[in-house]
């Protein structure tokens, strides 16, 4: 399964807790997978469905997240409050200024995607990357900050960042 640095923190709350998560930029679905193994409800998100994945309590979201305004991302997924929001290897700055909109009271958001350091990087385009301690220096006083690390993933040596953020 695909890695993420918060592993432990990630795991360790999908089997505590129960709820309703988002999925943003899903991917091969990996993490929705998890999620409802773990008897979760789950929302995802992704430009295209990349396979015919198809279950009870899931609800795929053809959006393209660069080109849908805000709003409607919002109201495309129902004006839903989420438990737990993850958004893994996948940048579009203002989506920061909606998930706190998509989070319940004390709902988690994980976030971890590649930064650039020094002008380099594992992503061709730098706009994709994250630049130094911008999740650490994330502004909004709705989201509390748990846990942030940058620094090499722990799997293949690239440089990442990634937080737990709380919602208060
Ligand atoms: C590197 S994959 C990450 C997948 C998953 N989050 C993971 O970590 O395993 C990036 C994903 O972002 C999706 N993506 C790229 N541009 C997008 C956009 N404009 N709107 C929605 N999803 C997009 C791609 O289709 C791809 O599934």
């Amino acid at each position: 399964m695909n890695q993420v640095f918060y592993q432990n923190s990630l795991l360790k709350f999908v089997r505590t807790k129960k709820g309703r998560a988002l999925d943003l930029a899903s991917g091969n679905e990996t993490f929705v997978k998890l999620l409802l193994k773990n008897n979760w409800y789950v929302d995802s998100v992704d430009l295209k469905k990349n396979n015919n994945f198809k279950k009870k309590n899931y609800t795929f979201h053809c959006i393209d997240l660069e080109k849908t305004k805000l709003p409607k991302i919002r109201n495309r997924l129902a004006l839903r409050k989420y438990d737990l929001v993850i958004l893994f290897r996948f940048l579009h700055r203002p989506l920061f200024r909606i998930i706190p909109f998509l989070m319940k009271k004390n709902g988690l958001f994980f976030c971890e995607t590649f930064m650039i350091q020094n002008g380099k990087g594992k992503l061709n385009t730098k706009k994709n990357m994250l630049r130094e301690k911008e999740l650490f220096n994330l502004k909004n006083c709705s989201l509390n900050l748990l846990k942030f690390y940058q620094g090499k993933d722990s799997q293949k040596g690239n440089i990442i960042q990634t937080a737990i953020f709380k919602k208060v």
